[in-house]
């Protein structure tokens, strides 16, 4: 099975330099999945074939709310879905379910992260499109959960139903083999291709195996 692969943009990369990094994953494979700024989705889905996600969406509707994004807004500017709950922008249960509505209100897909097995059985049950686990303490380091927590996917792969994805500290393509191995269906990553000298090359170098 072909490993699903997402690169999340982060705050590392925005405006021409988001565009950049945009063009260079699709030359790596267009069907990996992009989690950018909303204000740099438009001219990413003009410039390159990718699908494109927002990292965040609000659940307020149009109206008097000042400084949140509408997922009505992304949608407009042609993104797939939205990242949602990511450990660096953490929703309450019962707001991360009015987000999901509303996305699935608008037609945007939802990826949906969980910092542990226990969150990701209660975010399974509110039928996320992706749902990936990253471990909080691993993310944006050179150690990989698939090294070093094994027994953590093995266990995700035995409590959940559904297709779930990894994250945090993936830099090679070992960990992501490792990851598909132990019953994941991909990966998602950030540093290590964001702030690689020659994100094409890492990128090709880690989807490769
Ligand atoms: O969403 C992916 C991300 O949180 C993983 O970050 O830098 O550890 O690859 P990183």
């Amino acid at each position: 099975m072909k490993p699903i692969v997402i690169v999340n943009f982060k705050t590392y990369k925005q405006g021409r330099d988001a565009v950049d990094l945009a063009k260079q994953v699709e030359k790596v494979d267009k069907e990996i999945l992009v989690g950018v700024q909303a204000s740099d989705i438009y001219e990413i889905v003009r410039k390159t074939k990718l699908k494109v996600y927002s990292q965040h969406v609000d659940f307020l509707e149009k109206g008097r709310a000042t400084g949140f994004v509408l997922p009505e807004a992304v949608k407009g500017d042609k993104a797939v879905g939205s990242f949602l709950n990511h450990s660096e922008h953490k929703l309450k249960l019962d707001v991360l379910k009015k987000t999901m509505k509303r996305c699935g209100e608008v037609g945007l897909k939802t990826v949906v992260f969980a910092s542990s097995l226990a969150e990701a059985l209660k975010i399974e049950k509110l039928k996320p499109d992706y749902l990936i686990i990253e471990p909080p303490e691993l993310v944006g380091g050179k150690v990989s959960v698939s090294k070093s927590k094994p027994g953590l996917i093995e266990g995700i792969k035995k409590k959940l139903k559904m297709k779930f994805l990894v994250g945090a500290g993936i830099h090679s393509s070992e960990d992501l083999r490792i990851a598909m191995k132990l019953g994941a269906s991909g990966i998602a990553v950030s540093s290590a291709i964001c702030n690689a000298k020659n994100p094409e090359k890492k990128l090709r170098d880690l989807v490769r195996g």
